[in-house]
């Protein structure tokens, strides 16, 4: 499949969109300082923090797991047995998971977990973290997924 560009530039704060690259969605988000607060809370409850595992790119290998700490992409498929997890990212006591969720994925197959970074909780039937799909910025505003 071709490369995927993506103007984020009307993307708010706590605010997501997905684009489809090579028929998988992606989703970007436009993290909120909460959101990034929130992954220091989750880091030792993900089984690979720092996405050491082999299959990511250099630019996901650090806590927000992305080029710019406040913008996600990521592949909206869950690395269990692909399904997809639910896109709206919820938090706290909406979320139907715990009153101090602090927000994330939900994988509705087998209750797979993910963090505002795509990164899976231990203990859950996903094996790895979100895929992050090969970008780069071609400007502030626009990406280049693929
Ligand atoms: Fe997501 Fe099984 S496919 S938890």
């Amino acid at each position: 499949g071709a490369p995927v560009e993506v103007d984020i530039g009307k993307l708010a704060p706590g605010e997501m969109m997905t684009v489809e690259w090579r028929g998988k969605p992606v989703w970007i988000i436009n993290r909120t300082k909460e959101m990034l607060d929130s992954l220091k809370k989750t880091e030792g409850e993900v089984s690979d923090p720092n996405s050491d595992k082999p299959m990511q790119p250099e630019y996901a290998k650090n806590e927000t797991r992305s080029i710019k700490p406040e913008i996600l992409v990521a592949v909206g498929i869950c690395t269990h047995l692909g399904c997809s997890p639910s896109d709206k990212f919820k938090t706290g006591a909406d979320s139907g998971i715990a009153a101090d969720w602090p927000g994330g994925f939900l994988c509705p197959c087998h209750g797979s977990t993910f963090d505002m970074a795509g990164r899976v909780y231990k203990s859950k039937p996903a094996p790895d973290n979100l895929e992050i799909p090969p970008h780069k910025y071609l400007s502030d505003a626009k990406i280049l997924i693929g």
